[in-house]
C-alpha cells in the first residue's frame, strides 16, 4: 500500500483527485442547501459536508459583527470567538476583500494561533449585496496544503452559500 493511501496527505493530494473531490462537494452543497433562507444554517451543513469529505484540521465560517468577525458554524477544535478587521489571516482576507493561502502560518506576520498544529490556511471572504457578510476559514496540521485548486473551488462554494 502506498503511503498516500495508508496516510492521506493533502499538502500532495493530486490537482485532479483534489478537483472532482471540490466538483462532487459543490454538487451536493447544492442540493443539500437548497432554498435554505438562513445563513447561519447553510454555514453549518457547508463546514460538515467539507470537512468529512477532505479530513481538514479546522473548517468553519466567522461572520462580521461591526469592527470583529465572530465565530460561526465550524467542525474541529474550540477555536478563537473574535477577530478584529485586519487581524490575523482571518481579518486580513476581510480588510483585503480577497481570498489569502498561506502556505506556512509561521510566515504571515499577526497570524492568530488558535491551535499550535494548525501548520497551513486559506481564508475565502463570503459577499452578500457586495459587501463581506463573513469568512470561510480552514486550517491544516500540514505546510502547504492549499492552492488555487481549493482557493477557485472554495469561492464558488463561498458564493453558493451566500447567494441564497
Ligand atoms: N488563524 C486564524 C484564526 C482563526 S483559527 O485558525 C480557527 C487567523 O489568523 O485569523
Amino acid at each position: 500500500m502506498s503511503n498516500r493511501l495508508k496516510m492521506p496527505n493533502f499538502a500532495v493530494m493530486e490537482k485532479n483527485l483534489k478537483a472532482s473531490l471540490y466538483e462532487e462537494i459543490l454538487r451536493d452543497a447544492e442540493a443539500l442547501l437548497g432554498q435554505e433562507p438562513d445563513l447561519v444554517a447553510r454555514m453549518a451543513n457547508a463546514a460538515a459536508l467539507l470537512h468529512e469529505r477532505m479530513g481538514f484540521f479546522w473548517t468553519g465560517f466567522y461572520r462580521t459583527d461591526g469592527q470583529e468577525l465572530v465565530l460561526g458554524p465550524f467542525q474541529g477544535p474550540v477555536a478563537c470567538q473574535r477577530i478584529g478587521y485586519g487581524r490575523g489571516v482571518c481579518g486580513t482576507a476581510w480588510a483585503q476583500d480577497r481570498t489569502l493561502v498561506v502556505p506556512d502560518v509561521e510566515a504571515f506576520p499577526g497570524h492568530i494561533a488558535c491551535s499550535a498544529l494548525s501548520r497551513s490556511e486559506i481564508v475565502v471572504p463570503l459577499h452578500k449585496d457586495g459587501t463581506v457578510v463573513g469568512v470561510l476559514d480552514i486550517d491544516s496540521k500540514a505546510l502547504a496544503t492549499f492552492d488555487d485548486t481549493d482557493a477557485r473551488a472554495l469561492e464558488k462554494l463561498c458564493a453558493l452559500i451566500a447567494g441564497a
